[in-house]
Formats: structure tokens, C-alpha cells, sequence
């Protein structure tokens, strides 16, 4: 059955980033009567899984949204919980980040992390930063709005110091000023747990993926599900903004 989701994709037509808000650990966690916390550790099976799958199938990048600008707005307990299993998890998984030739990248405002989350991320980014398989970008402290207001920031300073023009400014001056520069806008979106929302996530670079909702809380999320999504994907059509007509023709 495994096997059969996976022989089904195109090898030919993979997206090249697949971004996933990972939603519902902690209605996950309710279900069986436990604290939330319990939610997210089950999520990191559940992050390794579909990091394994993706690599397998040879998916470019993958970005987890894995704390949202938001989040610190969440009881003390909750956030201090998530990062110290963010710190430990990175930390117990090196070594199959790098038997995996996983490349790891961080967006969002690392100086708003804690100084330990921060180094093990650091010494993690610079250790895997020659791997070849699938870049995983975790979207930290991140929000979409957040990271448009730095972006015209930087903008804004290149002008005020005569290094750029306002006419010259053009889509391709937001993408580089973008958390994102080296990264091509992701292909799928995945939101788990049901919701129909993208929550100030990658507000931008999101303009042409096509969506996906499935109800399983990201604990019981793996790999299998990702593949199937990848499967649905490619039965759609992306026009971007043509006919479908225009599509076909080519
Ligand atoms: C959303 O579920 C999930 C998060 C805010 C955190 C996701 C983090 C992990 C899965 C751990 C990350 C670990 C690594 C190694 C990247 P929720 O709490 O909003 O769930 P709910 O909607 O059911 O309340």
C-alpha cells in the first residue's frame, strides 16, 4: 500500500518546495486526555517522517512552520515546552540530518529566540550546510507580515543611502530582500487539523500553490500523506492567470 502511493507519483513533475503549517497537536493531545505538550512532542515523529519522505521521492525544500510570530502570545509553559524540544530535537537528529543529506535553514527573526535555541540552531545550520538532499527551512518566530515589513525596511534603507532608486524597484527587489531569496515560492501548501486558514504565513511567496487541507492532526500526519498529497497535486491544472486552453496548448 506504502509502496503504491509512492510508485504513483510523477518523478517527472515533483514540486520543488512543499510548505506545511503543522496544525492540531494540541487538539490531538485533548483527544487522549493529555497537556498540549504531549501535542507537539508527537509532532516531531511526525516532522521526521515527512522530512525522510520527502528526501526519498528527492523533494528540493520543505518549509515547516514550526513557531509563528504569534506563538510567543501562548501561556509561558507552552512556549518554553516548544523551545527546549526544538533545542533537543535538533540535537538528538543531527546525525540523521546528516546521513539523510538533510540541509537545514531557519526564516524568521532568529534574534527573537532564546540565546540556546539560537546556538544549537546556528552550530545545526553550519554543520549540514554542505548536504545535497532536501533543504528543510524552519519558519521560526516567523510571520509573513513580519517579514514584508522587513523587507521594505531594508528596501527603504538601500534608498535613504543612494544605492537604489524607487523606479528601479521592482518584484524581483521584494524577493531579494525577502527571508526567502534563495528559496523558489513553494508549490503545495499543507495545512493539517482541518482549518481553513493560512494564519500570516508566507503571505508572498504563497500567491500560486495550490492548497491543501486535510483533517488529520500533524501527529498523525507521516510520510504516506505526503506523498498523496504530492499524488492530488498533479492531477490539478496551474494556469497562473492563463486559460486552461493556453495551458494545454503547450
Ligand atoms: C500547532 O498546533 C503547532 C505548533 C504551534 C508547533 C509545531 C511544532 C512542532 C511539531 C515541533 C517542531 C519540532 C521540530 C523539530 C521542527 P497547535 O498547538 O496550534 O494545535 P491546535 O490547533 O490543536 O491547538
Amino acid at each position: 500500500m506504502i509502496s503504491e502511493i509512492k510508485s504513483n507519483i510523477n518523478r517527472e513533475m515533483l514540486p520543488q518546495h512543499i510548505a506545511i503549517i503543522m496544525d492540531g497537536n494540541g487538539r490531538w493531545a485533548k483527544q487522549q486526555g493529555r497537556e498540549r505538550v504531549y501535542g507537539h512532542q508527537g509532532g516531531v515523529e511526525s516532522v521526521r517522517s515527512v522530512i525522510e519522505g520527502a528526501g526519498e521521492i528527492g523533494i528540493k525544500f520543505l518549509t515547516l512552520y514550526a513557531f509563528s510570530t504569534e506563538n510567543w502570545n501562548r501561556p509561558k509553559e507552552e512556549v518554553d515546552a516548544l523551545m527546549s524540544l526544538l533545542v533537543r530535537s535538533i540535537h538528538h537528529e543531527l546525525d540523521n540530518l546528516m546521513k539523510n543529506q538533510v540541509r537545514l535553514l531557519t526564516i524568521g527573526d532568529m534574534n527573537a529566540l532564546p540565546d540556546e535555541c539560537r546556538k544549537e540552531l546556528l552550530d545545526a545550520i553550519r554543520i549540514t550546510a554542505h548536504n545535497t538532499g532536501v533543504s528543510v527551512v524552519l519558519a521560526l518566530s516567523y510571520s509573513g507580515r513580519w517579514e514584508i515589513v522587513e523587507m521594505a525596511r531594508k528596501i527603504a534603507q538601500q534608498v535613504k543611502n543612494n544605492r537604489l532608486n524607487p523606479e528601479e524597484i521592482q518584484e524581483e527587489t521584494v524577493i531579494q530582500n525577502l527571508n526567502t531569496d534563495q528559496i523558489p515560492d513553494p508549490d503545495i501548501l499543507i495545512r493539517t487539523g482541518g482549518e481553513l486558514r493560512i494564519s500570516n504565513f508566507l503571505l508572498w511567496q504563497l500567491a500560486y500553490a495550490e492548497f491543501f487541507f486535510p483533517t488529520k492532526m500533524w501527529p498523525d500526519f507521516r510520510k504516506e500523506d505526503l506523498w498523496q498529497t504530492i499524488v492530488d497535486f498533479q492531477s490539478r491544472e496551474r494556469r497562473f492567470g492563463k486559460t486552461g486552453e493556453q495551458v494545454c496548448s503547450h
